[in-house]
């Protein structure tokens, strides 16, 4: 048992370290510090709330960490990086679910009902707010885990009049507030209850109204709710450093889902609200043109007479593990004194920072890897660009398609260099489900097949 000071100091050095955690974590140097702060900070804050004054049934704690801690390490051991996205998802709805439980069993705790006066309705107003919060993460994120994972189809599900129903609920939800601040001992479970229906039901339908090319910032909102849900947590239970972590995550998490609206060019309030509005939705434009193909040779023989060549990846690198190879790629072109840089798309790939993932695994040199502006402003002097297994992000339709459920969505223009390769397995559409005018283009040759195995044969010609 610790005494309440040396809680205190160890929430506060805690804190400093999830800070510390989250500076690290902005840049690709620092991340693997960052990762280790978080862990610190963690275990820090999990003894000193354990050894707490009040705690006691050890037993249930330690057994309760020991098969957690298992499945946790199973799981993180067996997901594929594909997979990571639906596992955050599936984390952040674990946080949600977990504030609603808290509220639950706050307002049941017989101390609740021992405090009296203004101190117990804003005790009350917490625990309403947090299981709130609570349930709107807990569904979207299973509907976003869902839509993430291909299990729910990622075309926006928008009837007409949805914000009025939406608007409707909450005020519903805000009656029940009031009825559940003036009900009499644990009597208020009942309109709780209610409130948690509708909740989850508004968690739902925001979420289902989010088009595909849309989720990125859904799954950075979510993790501000889940954020936002843990606050409300510690509030619930007065533990300072759960509110601290809170806001920590939901601040974090909602300057990260500006940050993603801006380079998507879309509302941030138009997300939030479930697709607010302003996002065009209808049938993209058929491409018109022909659609030309090339084999590994050929493009081993374009590289060779290169002098710069651009490599933007999307999701199919990672869904092909062919960072690898690529890196291969790079290094033997670099050896002949050619240019080569990466252009990454903010939104490529599942997760915000997953092709930069991708490509640190494989050591690819931070230098080389570029941001899209960078990319696009040096087109025009660019030889040859491979596209490996990325889709949307390369889609002009985004650009000259208004009727295209990506119309605004700034893009890799990589048409405006002097070649295209696109490396993917068929003509199929990619995440946002439209067709891409960009291998219907004249200076466009797709090369067929899994990402890893075309690189792999293009390096062995160039070998040869
Ligand atoms: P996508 O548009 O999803 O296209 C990926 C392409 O990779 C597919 O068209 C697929 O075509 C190809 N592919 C799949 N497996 C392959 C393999 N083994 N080898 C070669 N190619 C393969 O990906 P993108 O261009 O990276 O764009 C990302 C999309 O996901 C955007 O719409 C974005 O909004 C959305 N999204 C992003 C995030 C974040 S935060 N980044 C989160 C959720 C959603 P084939 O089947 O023909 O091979």
């Amino acid at each position: 048992m610790i005494s309440q000071q040396i809680q205190t100091a160890a929430y506060l050095f805690a804190g400093i370290l999830f800070i510390l955690s989250l500076g690290g974590l902005s840049s690709q140097e620092s991340a693997k510090k960052g990762v280790f702060y978080g862990m610190i900070g963690m275990i820090i804050a999990i003894v000193s709330t354990v050894l707490g004054e009040g705690v006691d049934g050890y037993i249930y704690i330690i057994v309760a960490i020991a098969i957690a801690s298992v499945i946790g390490i199973i799981v993180a051991r067996k997901v594929e990086m594909t997979s990571m996205p639906q596992l955050v998802a599936i984390l952040h709805s674990f946080v949600g679910l977990a504030a609603v439980l808290v509220g639950f069993g706050s307002y049941l705790d017989p101390h609740t009902q021992e405090i009296t006066g203004s101190e117990h309705t804003i005790h009350l107003i917490e625990i309403f707010i947090g299981v709130f919060i609570g349930a709107v993460t807990f569904t979207g994120s299973i509907i976003a885990w869902g839509k993430l994972d291909g299990k729910i189809p990622s075309k926006p599900l928008a009837y007409k009049g949805r914000h009025i129903v939406n608007i409707v609920l909450v005020l519903i939800a805000i009656y029940m507030g009031v009825l559940f601040a003036g009900a009499e001992g644990t009597e208020g479970m009942l309109y709780l209850y209610v409130m948690t229906g509708i909740a989850s039901f508004i968690g739902v339908m925001l979420v289902m109204a989010i088009g595909g090319a849309d989720m990125p910032v859904v799954v950075s909102m979510l993790n501000s709710y889940s954020g936002w849900a843990a606050a409300a947590a510690g509030f619930m239970l007065g533990n300072d450093l759960l509110i601290i972590t809170g806001a920590l995550v939901g601040s974090s998490g909602a300057i990260l889902s500006i940050i993603m609206c801006e380079a998507m060019n879309r509302s941030f309030l138009s997300v939030i609200f479930g697709g607010f509005g302003d996002v065009p939705v209808g049938d993209a434009k058929k491409p018109e043109g022909e659609v030309t193909s090339t084999d590994h040779e050929e493009v081993a023989e374009m590289l060779a007479e290169a002098k710069s060549v651009l490599i933007v990846p999307g999701y199919g690198m990672a869904v092909a593990k062919a960072q690898y190879p690529v890196h291969d790629l790079v290094k033997s072109l670099q050896k002949e004194g050619k240019k080569v840089t990466f252009g990454i798309h903010p939104v490529a790939g599942r997760l915000p920072g997953h092709m930069n993932v991708l490509l640190a695994e494989a050591n690819v040199s931070y230098d080389i890897v570029l941001e899209m502006e960078e990319v696009n402003d040096e087109m025009a002097e660019t030889d040859i660009v491979l596209v490996i297994g990325a889709n949307d992000i390369v889609n002009p339709g985004a650009l000259e398609d208004e009727a295209s459920p990506i119309y605004g969505m700034p893009i890799i223009e990589v048409w405006n260099a002097e070649k295209v390769i696109v490396m993917k397995r068929s003509m199929a559409v990619g995440y946002a489900g439209v067709q891409n005018p960009l291998f219907y283009k004249e200076n466009t040759d797709m090369l067929y097949g899994d990402a890893k195995d075309s690189v792999d044969k293009i390096n062995s010609f160039l070998r040869k």
